[in-house]
Parts: structure tokens; sequence; C-alpha cells
């Protein structure tokens, strides 16, 4: 799903460096054009029907307001949450490394952050009560947290962290984080190895911006809109969204995307950095267990980011995609 925007130009990259270093991938293109389905947004069938058959995808960015016929406009953000719901990617996986060479105010910064994916806020149950008074409902259900709380720790055991921190809000909203809570402390018991402790979202906030590092032995799972806010805030810790990657995990499918927006401005101008979808697809690599490519493509693109001569202009050089692309080429 190359998306919109600067989505082809970034995909072509990732497609340049999967092809040199000789990645084992067919690619099949799939239209990401939100259509209207009893009302509703939906995805095309044969969308579906390929992401099914394949197990595994790619997604570049959507536009918000562009390219969507006029029912639709507020469809092409809610076309991520149609994608995440229809295929059960309960689990969103954020991670953030620092980027040697470019220079951020903190150093060897390592997040690992687990984003429940499928309710909490985002469950878009809203309505009007009265003119002038609205209810948006955050649905937090026993089955969607304790998937996505086994997740996280079953991850930590993957990535040998060994401490889960579950990030909240229990002490106000008592019932739906309260059961989230309740939750992580009795799948907590099932992993008596790793050990587990809660911490309030504000809280978090504050000590992550005052000093990041004693996150990086953690992985923390939270419910949706406190990972959709946290997630970018850590991206904010290593240079932003442009370097970040991340995975919709399912049981049955996962979609790899970058989370950054399309960027009408630069489109078609060759000047986008491919860094977060390349990233992404690296985790999508791994989660096929083609590993050994994963590692090769990151080596290559994170010693062509140290070195700093082949820089896209959001990290201050003045390389186009293609040499960018070019750069990581010629290290692998
Ligand atoms: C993200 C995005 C989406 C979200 C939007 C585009 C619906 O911000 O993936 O973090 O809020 O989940
Ligand atoms: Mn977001």
């Amino acid at each position: 799903m190359e998306g919109d925007g600067i989505g082809p130009e970034i995909s072509q990259a990732v497609k340049d460096i999967f092809e040199a270093a000789k990645t084992p991938i067919a690619w099949e293109p799939v239209d990401v054009t939100p259509i209207l389905k009893n009302g509703k947004t939906a995805i095309p069938d044969a969308t579906i029907e390929s992401i099914e058959r394949n197990k595994v995808a790619l997604k570049g960015p959507l536009a918000l307001l562009t390219h969507v016929r006029p029912p639709l406009v507020r469809a092409t953000s809610l076309f991520n949450l149609t994608l995440r719901r229809t295929f059960n990617l309960f689990a969103n996986l954020r991670p953030c490394r620092s980027i040697a060479g470019y220079k951020t105010p903190y150093d060897n910064v390592d997040t690992v952050l687990i984003r429940e994916n499928t309710e909490g806020e985002y469950s878009g149950i809203e309505h009007v009560v009265v003119d002038g008074v609205v209810q948006s409902i955050k649905l937090i259900t026993r089955e969607a947290s304790e998937r996505v709380l086994r997740f996280a720790f079953q991850h930590a055991q993957e990535i040998g962290r060994k401490k889960v921190r579950v990030v909240h809000k229990a002490t106000i909203m008592k019932m739906s984080d309260g059961l989230f809570l309740r939750v992580a402390n009795e799948v907590a018991k099932d992993f008596p190895e790793i050990e587990f402790d809660a911490e309030l979202l504000d809280n978090t906030c504050l000590k992550m911006v005052t000093d990041p590092l004693p996150y990086n032995d953690k992985v923390l799972v939270m419910p949706n809109l406190y990972g959709d806010i946290l997630s970018d805030m850590c991206a904010g810790l290593i240079g932003g969204l442009g370097l970040t990657p991340s995975g919709n995990i399912g049981d049955e499918c996962s979609i790899f995307e970058a989370v950054h927006g399309s960027a009408p401005d630069i489109a078609g101008k060759g000047l986008a950095n491919p860094t977060a979808l390349l990233l992404s697809s690296m985790m999508m690599l791994r989660h096929m267990g083609l590993t050994e490519y994963a590692d090769r493509i990151e080596r290559a693109t994170f010693d062509t980011l140290a070195e700093g001569k082949a820089l896209t202009g959001d990290l201050g050089g003045k390389a186009k995609t293609s040499e960018y692309a070019a750069a990581i080429i010629s290290k692998l």
C-alpha cells in the first residue's frame, strides 16, 4: 500500500533497497482508496483479499483530505483504524531508537512502546446526546486488553527485556483503565521472570522528556489513545516520525507502516526521507523470519545516517530520496 503524497517515492526507495539486497519478496500493489459501504468507510474487497492471502503488508502514508470523494472527507484517518480493526491487528508495536550521527538533546534512546490497537477512545462510538452535548465512548474489554498485554510480555521475552510497565490513568478512568490494569496484573503472573509495574501516563511523559534512558530496559504497554500520543512523544526524542517504524500485529495478518503524514508540500519532488517506511519494512522482514536481510539493510541504513553524507532535507542534508537510497545500497 504505497499511500498518497510522498508514499510512492518512499515506497520506491524501499523496493530499490530490497532488490539490491536480493530480498526474496515479491510486491503486490493494492488500492487504499476508501470506499463507502452501507454508509461506512470500507476497504476495497481486493485489498482485503490480498492482505488476507499475503498475511503481511507494508503501508505508506494516507492523505487526510485529498483524493477522497466529498462524503468521505473524514475517511482516510478512519481508514487506518478500519484496517486495524478489519484484520484484528490488536497490538501496535512502536520502538524508537536514537540514530547515531543525528543530534538530538538525548543520546542512546531505545524505547519500546506497545499500544492497544483496536478499541479505547478509538472504537468510533460517538453520538450527540442533545444539541451541545456529545459522548465519545471509551471501550475497554478484557479480551482486547489481555491479548495486547500478553503480546507485551511475550515481546519483552523475545527482545530480552526483563521489565514490562503498564502506562495508565486508572486513578481517574477507574473502570476502563482499572480493568486494563487488573488484567495486566493477572497476565503478569504468567511471566514470573519478568518484572512488572505500572505508571501514570502524565508522570511517564514528565519522566521521559526529563531523562528517557531509564526506559531503555522496559517494554511499555498501554491503551490506544495513550499509546498514540506517547509514541509521537518518543519519536520526538529521537528526531521525529520520519525515523520511527511501526507494526500493527495480529494473529492472522500484520501491517507495517510509516506513521508520518503524506507531506503534500514536498510530494513528487524526490525529497522525502524514506527511513520510517524502510525501518518498518525491516520490522516486517523480521516478522517474516528474514532476519539476516533485515540486519544487513538496517546496518547499511544506520551507517549511511551516521556518515551523514547523503541525508535528506529533513535531517539537514541535501540528498534526494534516490541518492539516500543509493548510498544505502552502496553499503549493502
Ligand atoms: C497513528 C496515527 C493514526 C492514529 C491516525 C492517522 C488515525 O496518528 O498511527 O498514530 O491515530 O492511530
Ligand atoms: Mn498517531
